[in-house]
């Protein structure tokens, strides 16, 4: 159990009001958790003080070789008051798998959550409550030795940051437009394309400038060495409803393992439809659309929750799924995690920790 100091804010600063956006990662909270790595030590000096600039050298290795990982979470508020989060027990199983991937020292399960839920509780005040808004939870750890040689580094500092967010799309539920990458690729297996790293998202940009300015909202990956097999959209894993049966890519070393995927695959079949986790070739998701089954494409994420794709593009083809609208199942499984996280809905898989 971590020995937490506080050092409360003496200057709070003003909560979003109701009719504020809340534009996704714009705004942060009064306070932020942090404790430091030494060797010798181990993880030590856990405090909550005020959301603050950090001083770290110009030397510091993660600004170099960047030996990082961070996490992704939500808090919500219950019309009861009680403060929810959800399945933060998966967040922290993934960051302990992601630092052993890139040889940062790992937090034990209990402090990880103990930091989660006492920086949230310190802040619960900033959790908003409209519909579609939550406290999104980034926990980070960043490697901080003055070197620049190429190793792991022997120092770190782990941080969690709060930020009270709306949706993450612009587009809200409204389906998105998703570009099919044919050139570049995210991550191939054996590299480190299921850590949650920031390494990931930097070889995401080049493509996702590109489609944007294409008018897509986000790219979908191909796998790195066939270039034809289906991976993740970089910000969200995703689904294919075809003919009847729910399809995502299998997890295969190059994939992240989403929360909100797993928690789609369970809901799923719970409600007693095939679900297949496998290779999916691209070719196959163009026949099922020329042959009219592809019936539905969505996007599942901690940020966007659930998110309908509403076009494909693959080199030359446009794929308008759905006629572009918000497919049943995207709705379905959309209301029900919100209904969970939020405290609507009977928690019967006991996702939910207070
Ligand atoms: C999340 O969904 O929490 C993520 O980490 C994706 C991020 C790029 C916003």
């Amino acid at each position: 159990m971590l020995n937490i100091r506080y050092e409360k804010t003496l200057t709070p600063k003003e909560l979003p009001t109701q009719d504020n956006p809340l534009k996704f990662g714009t705004i942060f909270t009064d306070h932020m958790f942090v404790m430091d790595y030494e060797t010798r030590k181990g993880w030590h000096d856990a405090r909550i003080i005020p959301y603050q600039p950090i001083s770290l050298e110009p030397s510091a290795m993660v600004f170099h070789y960047g030996q990082e990982m961070f996490e992704g979470l939500k808090a919500y508020k219950a019309e009861d008051g009680r403060v929810l989060l959800f399945r933060p027990e998966k967040n922290i199983e993934r960051a302990n798998n992601t630092n052993r991937r890139i040889c940062i020292p790992e937090i034990p399960e209990e402090d990880f959550l103990q930091a989660i839920k006492e920086v949230v509780k310190t802040d619960e005040a900033w959790i908003p409550t409209k519909p579609g808004t939550s406290l999104y939870i980034r926990p980070f750890i960043i490697a901080t030795d003055p070197f620049l040689g190429v190793r792991p580094s022997d120092t770190y500092k782990f941080l969690i940051i709060l930020s009270p967010v709306g949706a993450y799309y612009p587009e809200g539920l409204n389906p998105v437009k998703i570009w099919i990458e044919d050139e570049f690729v995210r991550a191939v297996k054996g590299g480190i394309g299921e850590a949650k790293t920031g390494a990931n998202y930097v070889a995401s940009l080049k493509s996702q400038v590109k489609a944007h300015e294409e008018g897509y909202s986000q790219v979908l990956w191909l796998d790195g060495v066939h270039r034809k097999y289906i991976e993740e959209v970089g910000a969200m894993n995703i689904f294919f409803k075809i003919d009847g049966r729910i399809v995502t890519p299998a997890l295969n070393g190059s994939i992240l393992p989403g929360v909100t995927r797993d928690s789609v695959i369970s809901l799923c079949k719970k409600w007693g439809l095939p679900v297949e986790e496998r290779r999916i070739d691209i070719a196959e998701i163009k026949k099922a659309f020329d042959d009219g089954t592809l019936e539905e494409v969505f996007g599942s994420g901690t940020a966007a929750v659930i998110s309908p794709v509403g076009q494909l593009r693959w080199e030359n083809n446009i794929m308008q799924v759905k006629d572009g609208g918000i497919g049943e199942y995207s709705q379905k499984i959309y209301d029900t995690i919100t209904g969970i996280q939020l405290g609507k809905l009977e928690d019967t898989l006991h996702w939910t920790v207070e």
